[in-house]
């Protein structure tokens, strides 16, 4: 059947939510709050890999994804660190609203951001970027790997968990940090990088981007990006007015057929149709609305698939990418 598109703003959460209580709010720099969350009854949580986000839902219905920076093998709390950002809505509510006691909604862990056993690592990190690798820094230390930080921060002080970092074993964090005038150069450290040491980076997207300049086709280079990457090209294309082309979406369990017209997301065509399928970000950084593709070709513009995923086409993010070819045939 073909759907007429309407204007839709309502989206579906993530199904898999679940009540958790702030357990425990302790500031741990100037500007970063850490939340323990438990199950209100104790009952254990979902088991969660290092480099796993879960979405927060705030009281306004807006939700944010946040990365678990606590220890992985612990099945009753759930942490993440909070950056107090001007005009944040999580971080408004997280420094200025939420208390220990109280309950919060949040979508169970997802993992777009996977740790593989190596014997050696190097992670950078820039600012609350490091809160993915903190676990991933944990479980090399304790598995004996070979592994360095390079911390950018402002200062010291502003660096949340340099102390605990700084006192694992096996490692080493080399802090750049602005006020003592130490910049990292980028350049040079994936220059003298093997090949065979796999590269973790979160942080600033100035800083993702000149990693991801910098990095050598043979080199592994992971990223955990928090705002959508820019695409140079899609930019351009954009500056010289050239516009999106409708294409048609085929939901191949549910048999709804929709068009996507330019300046709406495949996911909006499918809501306006009647086809829920779960978002969260919207922006193609949190990988909730990840779809499988069983024909035709995507335009992808999520900053969450690897070049290996993208070239493969064998899934989406509804919410920002689209077609290459005039049609998709998608497992909804
Ligand atoms: S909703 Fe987050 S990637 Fe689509």
């Amino acid at each position: 059947m073909m759907s007429s598109l309407e204007p839709e703003t309502q989206r579906r959460p993530p199904s898999t939510t679940r009540t958790l209580r702030a357990h425990r709010l302790e500031r741990v720099a100037p500007q970063v709050m850490l939340v323990e969350l438990r199950d209100p009854d104790g009952r254990p949580l979902p088991p969660a890999e290092p480099g796993a986000h879960i979405d927060l839902h705030l009281p306004d219905g807006a939700m944010r994804s946040y990365s678990l920076c606590g220890d992985p093998a612990d099945r009753h709390a759930y942490s993440i660190a909070v950056l107090n950002v001007p005009d944040g809505r999580g971080s408004r509510f997280v420094h200025g609203e939420l208390e220990p006691g109280a309950t919060v909604a949040i979508g169970l862990p997802r993992n777009n951001f996977r740790f593989d056993e190596a014997p050696r690592y190097l992670f950078i990190a820039g600012g609350i970027g490091i809160t993915p690798l903190l676990p991933m820094i944990r479980a090399a230390a304790g598995r004996g790997a070979d592994w360095t930080l390079h911390y950018c921060v402002r200062s010291a002080a502003a660096a949340p968990f340099l102390g605990e970092l700084r006192a694992l074993p096996h490692g080493r964090v080399e802090l750049n940090a602005a006020d003592e005038g130490r910049k990292l150069d980028v350049d040079a450290l994936l220059a003298a990088t093997p090949p065979d040491v796999p590269i973790y980076c979160c942080g600033p997207q100035r800083l993702m981007e000149a990693v991801a300049a910098a990095a050598q086709p043979a080199q592994d280079v992971r990223f955990e990006w928090f705002t959508p990457r820019v695409d140079p090209v899609r930019e351009e294309a954009t500056a010289d007015g050239l516009e999106d082309d409708s294409f048609e979406v085929v939901c191949a369990r549910s048999g709804v057929t929709v068009t996507v017209p330019p300046g709406t997301s495949v996911l909006e065509a499918l809501d306006a149709a009647g086809v829920a399928v779960d978002s969260s970000c919207e922006q193609g950084i949190c990988g909730t609305c990840e779809t499988t593709v069983l024909e035709g070709e995507p335009d992808h513009r999520d900053s969450v698939l690897s070049d290996a995923e993208r070239a493969a086409g064998k899934t989406m993010m509804l919410c920002v990418s689209r077609a290459r070819s005039a049609r998709l045939v998608l497992d909804l």
